[in-house]
């Protein structure tokens, strides 16, 4: 019998459109409230402490990979901390959301921002991977992370969470020159963080481009698809890149001009319909419906078969979720979900 492939060989050849023995699966926010042991770490700390602080950040990565054995880690941290590294400090509210230690609205603000020194301040998530190295070795592949310029960008204009990014939607109007600026150190920061990330054992990096829906059409790839690509081309095929652009349906083709290796495709869309419409040669992830989380396990299964099935025959398969891990997920769903795929 020849040696089965490690969880990380099959998550890189998924990327590279290569020919596997079965999808590899891991799911966004997977390490996150819904978790039983996530809580009981979290009675002790803020969000932030266990961000910063690299052994509880490596402890809350791993808390997934031992409990459902997914193929890939994702390293616990969040988007935000490009913003704190640059000078906008961020909080969790106890009621949900997040809240930044202020506004941007001004020239001033932006110029405050320092782009230059981002690693003497966030230096904690590359320390967290590696400490996650040593505990998986070779066998699980490690996703570093950053968000979108355009997604950052919009948390740092509104104060924090919003529904509609109506502030930061309309400065793209009023204050052109200043949004571009904006955009650019946030560009400069995140490269410098995510090559970092791979300095320190990332395998993969994703951009998350959760608030890319949100802009109007015409503006998608100005505002957001040129970042992704300046930061695609500054890791320059070091690792493989993940870019996942909520909403963007009517822009597949500026999303693909970004150069990501694989496209995470949200739940609203038919994933092999979407897969056959993109070059051959990009990977897709995806897409879950994460409300299924929230429905009985053999609902769970059943939609998690149904997709498998859909996808048979296309090389370069992510199995994900259409977006994010709801806080108050069941256990027992996300457990068949994870176990339908591992013994497809
Ligand atoms: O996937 C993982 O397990 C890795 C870690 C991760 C987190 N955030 C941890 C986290 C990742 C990849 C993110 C990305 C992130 N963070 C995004 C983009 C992806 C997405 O889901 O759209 C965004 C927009 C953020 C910003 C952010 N962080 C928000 C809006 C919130 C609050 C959400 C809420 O419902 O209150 C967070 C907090 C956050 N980030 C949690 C986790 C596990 C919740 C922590 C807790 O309550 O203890």
């Amino acid at each position: 019998m020849s040696n089965p492939i490690t969880c990380r060989e099959r998550f890189l050849r998924a990327c590279r459109c290569e020919p596997n023995d079965r999808p590899p699966i891991w799911m966004m926010r997977q390490a996150g409230r819904s978790l039983p042991e996530y809580r009981k770490l979290k009675e002790g700390y803020r969000f932030t402490e266990l961000v910063q602080n690299p052994e509880l950040a490596a402890e809350v990565t791993l808390q997934p990979i031992r409990r459902f054995g997914y193929d890939a880690a994702v390293i616990f941290s969040d988007i935000l901390v490009v913003a704190e590294a640059m000078g906008q400090n961020y909080e969790l509210l106890d009621q949900g959301g997040v809240r930044m230690d202020f506004e941007l609205n001004s020239q001033a603000d932006v110029d405050k921002l320092d782009a230059s020194n981002v690693m003497d301040h966030i230096a904690y998530t590359p320390e967290a991977i590696k400490l996650v190295r040593k505990e998986l070795g070779t066998e699980h592949a490690i996703i570093g992370f950053a968000g979108s310029p355009w997604t950052l960008a919009s948390f740092m204009i509104e104060g924090g969470s919003s529904r509609e990014n109506t502030r930061s939607r309309a400065m793209l109007y009023s204050e052109p020159a200043l949004c571009r600026q904006l955009l650019e150190k946030i560009t400069e920061a995140t490269i410098t963080y995510l090559k970092a990330q791979i300095a320190a054992g990332a395998d993969v990096v994703q951009i998350f481009d959760s608030q890319g829906g949100t802009l109007a059409s015409g503006l998608f790839w100005e505002v957001s698809g040129q970042w992704m690509k300046q930061i695609v081309d500054a890791i320059n095929g070091e690792v493989p890149t993940i870019v996942f652009a909520r909403n963007v349906h009517h822009n597949w083709d500026k999303v693909i001009k970004t150069g990501a290796n694989v496209q995470g495709i949200d739940w609203s869309i038919d994933l092999r319909e979407t897969a056959d419409r993109l070059p051959s040669n990009v990977a897709v992830q995806g897409n879950l419906d994460p409300a299924l989380l929230n429905a009985s396990p053999e609902a769970a299964a059943a939609e998690t078969r149904r997709l498998l099935d859909s996808m048979r025959g296309r090389s370069g398969f992510i199995f994900n979720l259409g977006h994010g891990v709801p806080p108050d997920a069941d256990i027992a769903a996300i457990e068949a979900i994870a176990q339908t795929v591992q013994s497809a």
